[in-house]
C-alpha cells in the first residue's frame, strides 16, 4: 500500500514508519489518540477532537507543546497525499522511548506522534440502514474510561466475543446501568419519544459524536435527557443507537437476542441520522 505515515516530523512510506520497542506505548500503553472522521477530504469537528486530545495529555501528564494549527495541516496533508476522500485519521501521542520502569519520572521522554490516515466507508453503510445487534457484557475496563488512551484490549476482546456470537458490539454494564460501546456511545429513545444517553463522567469517553447529536437534538426540538438507564430499560426501549466518529449514528436493533422496538430500524433514530448528517456537512474544516 503506497500511503504516508507521519512520525515525528517526518513522512514516512507505511511500512517504513518504525518505533522502538523501548516505546511506552508498546510497553505499557502509556499513550493516547483521537480519531477524526474525514468526509469528502474534510475534518469533521476537528477542533473538539483536538481540545479532547490536549485534555487527555493533561490527564495522564504527558507534556507535549502542539499546536492545533500544525496537527490540522499534518492531517490535511497527509488526507491530501493519501488521496482520503471518506475515511479516518488517526493521532496516537504516547510517552516516548526510555528505560523500561513504571515509574516515568526517572528518566526524560520525547513523546511519540504518530499520525496516520485510514480509508473507511462511513456515510450510506449497511450497519446505518438496517441496523445492528449487541450484545452485553460486565464493565471490563479500568475506571478511567474518560481519557482517551490506546489501553483498549478489554473492548477490543469483547467486540471480538460479539462477534464470535454472531453479533456486530457490545455494550458494557456496570452496576446495572449501561455505561457505554466497545467503542462508542450508547443511546435509547423511550416510549414518549426521548433521547437518553449517559451523563459524563470518568465511567465513559465524553463522544465528539454524543455532543453533536445532543446540541443538534436541542435545536431541532427532539426531547433529551442524559441520565443513566439500565439494560432492562435499554431492552424495553422504543428505539436504540451508537454514535461514534467511526460511524456516526448507528441503530441497534437487537440486545442480548431481544428486538428493540419492533426490531428494525425506527422513525427517532432515521431522522437523528438525517439531522446529524445535515448539520455536519456545515461545519466540514
Ligand atoms: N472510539 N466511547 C468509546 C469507548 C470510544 O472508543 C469512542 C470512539 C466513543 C465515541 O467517541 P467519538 O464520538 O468522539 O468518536 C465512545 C473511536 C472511534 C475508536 O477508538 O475507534
Amino acid at each position: 500500500m503506497n500511503e504516508k505515515v507521519y512520525l515525528n516530523g517526518r513522512y514516512f512510506e507505511r511500512n517504513d514508519a518504525l518505533v522502538s520497542v523501548f516505546d511506552r506505548g508498546f510497553l505499557f500503553s502509556d499513550a493516547v489518540y483521537e480519531v477524526t472522521a474525514v468526509i469528502k477530504g474534510f475534518l469533521v469537528d476537528w477542533e473538539s477532537h483536538f481540545n479532547r486530545l490536549k485534555n487527555s495529555l493533561k490527564e495522564i501528564n504527558l507534556v507535549l507543546e502542539i499546536q492545533e494549527k500544525e496537527m490540522f495541516s499534518i492531517q490535511k496533508k497527509l488526507i491530501d497525499v493519501n488521496k482520503v476522500d471518506e475515511g479516518l485519521v488517526y493521532i496516537q501521542i504516547t510517552r516516548g522511548v526510555g528505560h523500561r520502569d513504571f515509574n516515568f519520572e526517572e528518566d526524560h521522554f520525547e513523546p511519540t506522534v504518530v499520525i496516520f490516515t485510514q480509508e473507511k466507508k462511513i456515510l450510506n453503510t449497511i450497519r446505518a440502514e438496517k441496523g445492528i445487534k449487541i450484545v452485553t457484557f460486565d464493565e471490563m475496563r479500568w475506571k478511567r474510561r474518560d481519557i482517551k488512551t490506546t489501553q483498549l484490549l478489554a473492548s477490543s476482546l469483547a467486540k471480538t466475543e460479539a462477534s464470535r456470537r454472531g453479533k456486530d458490539d457490545c455494550w458494557f454494564v456496570e452496576d446495572g446501568f449501561i455505561t457505554e460501546g466497545s467503542s462508542s456511545n450508547a443511546f435509547i429513545i423511550n416510549d414518549n419519544g426521548e433521547v437518553i444517553t449517559r451523563e459524563l463522567s470518568p465511567k465513559l469517553l465524553g463522544g465528539i459524536t454524543r455532543s453533536s447529536v445532543l446540541e443538534f437534538c436541542e435545536k431541532n426540538n427532539l426531547n433529551f435527557k442524559e441520565g443513566c438507564f439500565t439494560k432492562t430499560e435499554a431492552k424495553n426501549a422504543l428505539e436504540a443507537f451508537i454514535t461514534s466518529s467511526t460511524n456516526f449514528v448507528v441503530p441497534v436493533i437487537e440486545m442480548d437476542g431481544h428486538k428493540i422496538g419492533k426490531g428494525v430500524v425506527g422513525r427517532y433514530v432515521k431522522e437523528i441520522q438525517k439531522l446529524y448528517l445535515n448539520e455536519i456537512q456545515k461545519r466540514l474544516s
